[in-house]
């Protein structure tokens, strides 16, 4: 059985098909990159799997409920993290104060103690790689590491599953190299992994499997290096005169 099975899950907003019947499953332990133009469907995808949208048809299972249509906080509860495209965090509080949030108020059972929730920040902290700056206002963390802090504050939830919206975009070589790292040390945890990307070093080093989502549709699903050989998803990307001239 799969952890999680989506079927052919569709989203529309007014006359635009954000998700046109998409259908896939993620396997425990696996990290499934989601690749596509901009538009085609990721982060609509990711907030359907979320909550934050109810899809108009189909389904969403996870394990062997289906969450289709529950709120965010009770999917987040039976174990789906994520992070946001667009970083948010609570800009009085400290690094650790944030990250503690996620463990206090994003938990199953019973609420933790502030004391159980700052350890179990300063744990999720030294997997992102913030452990030296926990103490740090975060208004003073640059943009690579308040992406890592939103990786913190999702893993403090203790998640099975965790989505990622694009939380290398914008960082360097070296950045990539170290949030690289990030990802494997919390797969490594025995967290499961979806993660959006533009930047195709990363779906070739860390996915096992990769998704091209174009207009809301799957495009092509496979191991990354084919995928992105795929004469498909190269027009996709880069339209067809481009793709014909590589074949010249
Ligand atoms: N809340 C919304 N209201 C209206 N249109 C939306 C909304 N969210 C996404 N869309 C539209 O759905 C399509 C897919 O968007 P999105 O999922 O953000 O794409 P991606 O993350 O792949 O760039 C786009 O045409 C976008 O404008
Ligand atoms: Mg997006």
């Amino acid at each position: 059985m799969s952890l999680l099975a989506i079927r052919d899950v569709s989203k529309r907003f007014g006359g635009v098909n954000a998700l046109a019947g998409v259908t896939f499953e993620v396997e425990q332990g696996d990290i499934l990159g989601i690749i596509g133009p901009n538009g085609a469907g990721k982060t609509t995808l990711l907030n359907c799997i979320s909550g934050l949208y109810r899809p108009d048809a189909g389904d969403i299972r996870w394990e062997t409920t289906s969450i289709r249509g529950l709120a965010p906080y009770r999917i987040a509860r039976l174990g789906i993290g994520r992070t946001f495209q667009i970083v948010r965090p609570f800009p009085s509080m400290t690094v650790r104060e944030n990250t503690a949030m996620g463990a206090l108020f994003g938990r199953p059972g019973a609420r933790l103690q502030p004391g159980a929730a700052l350890n179990e920040a300063d744990m999720v902290l030294d997997v992102v790689g913030l452990g030296e700056k926990r103490h740090y206002p975060v208004l003073r963390l640059t943009v690579p590491d308040r992406k890592r802090l939103e990786v913190a504050r999702a893993l403090a939830m203790r998640p099975r599953l965790l989505l990622l919206d694009e939380v290398m975009a914008g960082l360097n070589q070296v950045e990539i190299e170290q949030a690289l790292e990030m990802v494997r040390r919390v797969r490594d945890s025995g967290v499961t992994i979806v993660l959006i990307e533009h930047v195709m070093k990363v779906i070739v080093g860390v996915c096992r499997r990769a998704l091209v989502l174009n207009f809301g549709r799957t495009l092509v699903e496979g191991p990354p290096a084919e995928v992105l050989k795929d004469r498909r998803v190269i027009e996709a990307y880069l339209g067809q005169r481009y793709a014909r001239d590589q074949e010249k």
